[in-house]
């Protein structure tokens, strides 16, 4: 059993839950997670947190350290979308999507960190998407935050990484979840002509490689976009 803590937030349902299900598959006794609602999967600790709101954020970090002690793995998996063409997106579209996807890894990282840097050992995988980097007619309040998380990354990777503390993006392409089924169907059709593997992936197979970048074995790898797409982004 690893004995290391580790701290998903969204974690009550779809990638979020499965990760931190893989989380407790592979022996991990301290699994958080953040909802806002609900629980997480069996063998985890949920904390009731938004991560928009910084003082609950503050308050569910205060109970983690309490309950299992500081937080060394911390995979940022709660997002939002709010998609809608440029000309169409209000501002408060946009704004909301770069409060939650954005500013909430950036509060959530802030507080991890400091534990991070005291154990020194971290690791911080955030969880960001192919059209991060491929784009998305739709989607430029989503894909401007999701690109941001590999600056963010790799800043991290400058600043920390002689402290023992890895930062990496894991970039899901199409992943069969209630963020995905809310697609028209004919768009999940077209979807998945464009991608090389021909199929949208499952949660667990996001979870897995996050469970890997987290173990011992993946301590050298940092600043790095780890794409888990069917090949949907390559090139980029
Ligand atoms: P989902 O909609 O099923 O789950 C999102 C989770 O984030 C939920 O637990 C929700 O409560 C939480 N969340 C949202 N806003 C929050 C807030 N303000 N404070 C705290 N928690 C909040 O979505 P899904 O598909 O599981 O996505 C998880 C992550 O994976 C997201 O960051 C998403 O952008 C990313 N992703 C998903 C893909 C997909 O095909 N489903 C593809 C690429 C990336």
């Amino acid at each position: 059993m690893s004995e290391r803590v580790v701290l998903v937030t969204g974690g009550n349902r779809g990638i979020g839950f499965a990760i931190a299900e893989e989380f407790v598959r592979a022996g991990y006794s301290k699994v958080a997670v953040t909802v806002r609602s609900g629980e997480g999967p069996a063998g985890t600790t949920a904390f009731k947190a938004d991560v928009t709101d910084a003082a609950s954020l503050d308050a569910a970090f205060t109970e983690i350290e309490a309950a299992l002690g500081p937080v060394e793995i911390l995979v940022a998996n709660a997002g939002i979308t709010r998609d809608t063409l440029l000309m169409r997106m209000s501002d408060e579209q946009f704004e909301e999507v770069v409060n939650t996807n954005l500013n909430g890894v950036f509060r959530v990282l802030r507080r991890a960190t400091m534990g991070m840097i005291k154990k020194k050992h971290g690791r911080v995988i955030l969880i960001g998407s192919v059209v991060g980097l491929l784009g998305s007619a739709g989607q430029v309040n989503y894909s401007a935050t999701k690109s941001a998380l590999v600056g963010m990354a790799r800043s991290i990777t400058r600043e920390l990484g002689s402290r023992g503390i890895t930062a990496n993006v894991v970039a899901p392409g199409f992943i069969d979840t209630d963020m995905t089924s809310a697609l028209p169907e004919d768009l999940i059709a077209d979807y998945k002509k464009k991608i090389p593997a021909g199929r949208f992936a499952s949660p667990s197979e996001v979870a897995k490689v996050v469970t890997w970048l987290a173990s011992d074995d993946a301590a050298y790898i940092s600043g790095a976009v780890i794409p888990v797409d069917g090949g949907l982004g390559m090139g980029h």
